[in-house]
């Protein structure tokens, strides 16, 4: 079988920053604990549970001395929680995170109403809903988010987004809410918060699902990043999202000639290479 990789794919700085950051950590300190799961990718979690790294889910249960947020952030509530218990935190919230989370404070501060369009029960949008203050909202919806806007006062309204949303996805729901919330608004905003790394990564399989007869799309369910590239790739050419190459299924390339390879921002490069040497062989 031909197997062609996508021009981008893969770990994306922000993850290989945080892992760098967590492996440097964990010589230094024993007992190293994660806020959460560092990205949301098994086999790195397992690769990072060797070292001696533990995933907790809320501040309660951290132990310290040391700890560390997740490359998705945290709101400064958590922040100053950690602070106040004397922890020493490693922060990995990855730039791209940060930066989001930076200007919705800045907008907050400056009286606007802030629309992030994203998942609201992801760990990245629950951090920048923190930053953002009382008058912001997660969503997906139009209708959501221009009902928020009615209830307050004619004013300000700012839009983001959770970084890896679709870029196409985002310009539909920037362009409709401005359409449906402008005779309300004094002023209206919208901000690019997308993350390059995605946005390539995006494009790049799209590139390749036009090419190829089915796609594999590597990376964990849970990962934001993977699926938004799964559906990406869905819409041009039959595809299939697995974590590890043990999932593949050799039905999958009956009668097929090519297939292209896709991976998430958290899938560590070895099962790439495993998911590729498997798919050479079928
Ligand atoms: Fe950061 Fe983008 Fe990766 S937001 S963690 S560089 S997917």
């Amino acid at each position: 079988m031909q197997v062609e990789r996508a021009r981008e794919l893969g770990l994306c700085f922000g993850v290989r920053r945080a892992v760098n950051m967590l492996r440097d950590a964990a010589r230094r300190h024993t007992g190293l604990q994660t806020l959460g799961p560092i990205a949301h990718n098994h086999v790195l979690l397992q690769e990072l549970a060797a070292l001696g790294v533990e995933t907790v889910d809320s501040p309660e249960h951290l132990q310290g001395p040391a700890v560390v947020v997740s490359a998705h952030g945290v709101p400064p509530s958590v922040m100053h929680r950690l602070a106040d218990r004397g922890l020493n935190v490693i922060d990995t919230t990855c730039p791209n995170v940060a930066r989001a989370q930076h200007i919705v404070a800045e907008l907050a501060d400056d009286g606007f109403t802030i629309v992030i369009f994203g998942d609201s029960g992801h760990t990245e949008v629950r951090g920048l809903l923190g930053w953002a203050g009382e008058r912001s909202m997660a969503t997906l919806s139009v209708a959501e988010a221009s009902g928020l806007l009615r209830r307050g006062p004619r004013g300000r309204l700012a839009v983001i987004s959770q970084t890896t949303q679709r870029l196409q996805e985002y310009v539909e729901f920037a362009r409709e809410l401005c359409a449906a919330a402008m005779a309300d608004t004094e002023e209206l905003r919208i901000i690019n918060t997308l993350c390059d790394a995605t946005v390539r990564r995006q494009a790049a399989a799209a590139e390749l699902s036009r090419r190829v007869d089915v796609m594999i799309v590597v990376g964990g369910r849970h990962s934001a990043n993977t699926r938004r590239l799964a559906e990406t790739c869905a819409t041009i050419v039959e595809t299939h999202h697995v974590e590890t190459a043990a999932e593949l299924n050799e039905a999958w390339f009956t009668g097929k000639a090519s297939v292209g390879l896709t991976a998430g921002a958290s899938t560590p490069d070895s099962v790439i290479d495993e998911v590729a040497s498997r798919l050479e062989r079928a």
